[in-house]
């Protein structure tokens, strides 16, 4: 049940919507609270009158207990047997679907992310897009929306003509195939530390080949990009990260031309140094540029048609794209010009924009070589994981197995614990503590609850009437607040929301756990305290599998 939903529909006024009753920020004062403040125009009174006024005509029920007003807000507090019995019967029986809903019912949700660029690096920038992306993914589909997962592949441009020349003046086929990704890019970077004007003529050459079809150039380009998506393909398993559509920047090569007509004929397109541009300066942003001189196609015109493609295709609710806010300025530009071409879905582009990764001893970027496979962060994490694991229990049976879901676990959560936008610094050591704010943290905690279920070898029931303590009832209201999260976190395209969730109640759980006795309990007490504990298990697993996380059942 959505307290919140309960509170704003009993009080049953115009303006007031559950995302206006708050979290006090102490539970002495209650456990949900409403500002009177907003009102104070609407009935020109003042804030204090109003809580006042509302106190007195609210009418107590089985599951508001109490009604308070202090200093302009209205506090409620929860009938804790009320909720108990709601929260921990509602998991019970909804097992890993809790916390999902209909409300995305018949509205279908695209996330471009992930986007890799074909013969070149996966590295730790991906990280970011690929976790955030994965997660929105889940939260979505949890939330009754169909998701289309789109991985917008860099597949299109000028260096695969200088991949191929490269392979042909340097490469052969058993050290490619056998090579895989790592050597297409030693080819690469080989190319541009050491091709001269001959070899950037043949380049071009053998691009424009590509494009005009030519068999050995084509098969070339596929041969590349599959031994890269082969590549990609094995580090999304690991993460649990699907894709719907693998269709890149090359499958809009022919779906250009409509849009630039529509530009033209639109008078939208202006002549600028010879190239096609839409002027943007009264937005206050550089133009956007459609066709160079040469007529050659940019990023920004391919994602001109993937939009509109994705429109026709999937007739999109929102349609996001989980890139660095490098690219800010692109997705301005490219929603601006769908927005001037009179397309009314412009407004449900989304940019979920996040910050950047690095690692604590400086090491990231492309440019000046240092670059840091994925690949290896991830085998890098399950290696420490294994030390941390064995540590904490040498005789933890099937460690390579769960050392591989914590290093990953560690991996994922780390990117997604902080707030999106922010930069972070990647750290082994601080994603693989036991005492943080870590995955690592919620799955032993996990584990914990596991063991105490397992050794009890009881059935679960629940028992009416049980009257919580105020350390069971804190877990019970966090458990409460796991479905708000989950629509807050599609809402906000905040994954963090979840991960720090996850933290709070393991947090409150494990407080609980330590200050109250379960299996030496008896009666009602015991059999409470081992439904919530059931309770808490089922909801810290839903919260870790929206990130894309597992939980191992011992630890
Ligand atoms: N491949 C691009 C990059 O690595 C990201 C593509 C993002 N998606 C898009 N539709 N532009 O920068």
């Amino acid at each position: 049940m959505n307290y919140r939903i309960y509170i704003a529909e009993k009080l049953n006024i115009t303006d007031i919507a559950a995302g206006d009753i708050a979290l006090p920020p102490n539970s002495e004062m209650g456990d949900y609270a409403l500002p009177c403040f907003k009102l104070a125009k609407v009935f020109r009174k003042s804030p204090v009158q109003i809580a006042e006024e509302l106190k007195n005509g609210f009418v107590c029920d089985s599951i508001i207990s109490e009604v308070n007003a202090v200093n302009g807000y209205l506090n409620f507090k929860i009938n804790k047997v009320g909720l108990a019995q709601n929260v921990i019967s509602e998991i019970l029986k909804s097992g890993e679907n809790y916390g999902s809903s209909e409300e995305g019912k018949g509205k279908t949700v695209c996330i471009d992310y992930s986007s890799v660029n074909i013969a070149k690096p996966f590295h730790i920038g991906h990280l970011s897009t690929t976790v955030i992306g994965g997660a929105l993914y889940k939260i979505f589909n949890h939330l009754g929306y169909k998701v289309v997962g789109i991985n917008h592949l860099g597949d299109y441009g000028t260096q695969f003509g200088k991949l191929i020349c490269a392979y042909k003046k340097w490469g052969n086929k058993e050290d490619v195939q056998n090579g895989g990704i790592h050597a297409i890019n030693a080819l690469y970077v080989r190319f541009n530390e050491e091709a001269d004007e001959k070899m950037e003529a043949e380049a071009r050459e053998y691009f424009r080949l590509i494009e005009s079809g030519d068999k050995e150039a084509n098969e070339l380009f596929e041969w590349f990009k599959s031994l890269t998506l082969d590549y990609v393909k094995k580090i999304y398993d690991k993460l649990n990260i699907t894709f719907d559509s693998y269709a890149g920047e090359r499958f809009y090569t022919d779906k250009m031309q409509p849009v630039i007509d529509e530009l033209k004929q639109k008078n939208l397109l202006k002549i600028s140094d010879g190239a096609q541009i839409v002027d943007l300066e009264p937005y206050g942003m550089p133009p956007c540029l459609i066709l160079r001189s040469d007529g050659a196609s940019l990023y920004a015109t391919r994602d001109l048609a993937a939009a509109t493609y994705r429109k026709k295709t999937y007739d999109f609710y929102k349609c996001l794209y989980v890139v660095a806010y490098q690219q800010n300025l692109h997705f301005n530009q490219i929603f601006k010009v769908l927005e001037l071409m009179g397309k009314p879905w412009a407004k449900d582009l989304v940019h979920v924009a996040y910050g950047m990764v690095s690692l604590e001893d400086g090491a990231m970027s492309t440019r000046k070589g240092k670059v840091v496979w994925l690949e290896d962060v991830i085998s890098k994490c399950v290696e420490k994981a294994y030390a941390v694991i064995t540590e904490k229990n040498s005789a933890l049976e099937n460690k390579d197995k769960i050392a591989e879901t914590v290093g990953l676990g560690a991996v994922i959560f780390g990117a997604l614990y902080n707030n999106k936008i922010k930069d972070i610094t990647f750290s082994y050591d601080k994603v693989l503590s036991f005492e943080g704010e870590t995955s690592v943290y919620v799955q032993y905690t996990c584990a914990r609850a596991n063991s105490v279920l397992e050794k009890s070898g009881q059935k679960i029931q629940l028992p009416p009437e049980y009257m919580p303590d105020n350390v069971e009832s804190e877990v019970v209201k966090t458990l409460a607040l796991f479905p708000q999260t989950v629509h807050d976190a599609a809402e906000k395209y905040e994954p963090s929301l979840i991960a720090r969730y996850a933290v709070d109640l393991a947090q409150k759980f494990n407080k609980f756990y330590i200050e109250c006795k379960i299996l030496t309990e008896t009666g009602d007490t015991k059999d409470f305290r081992l439904a919530l504990t059931k309770a808490t298990h089922t909801a810290l697993k839903c919260s870790l599998s929206l990130l894309g996380i597992g939980a191992p059942e011992k630890m």
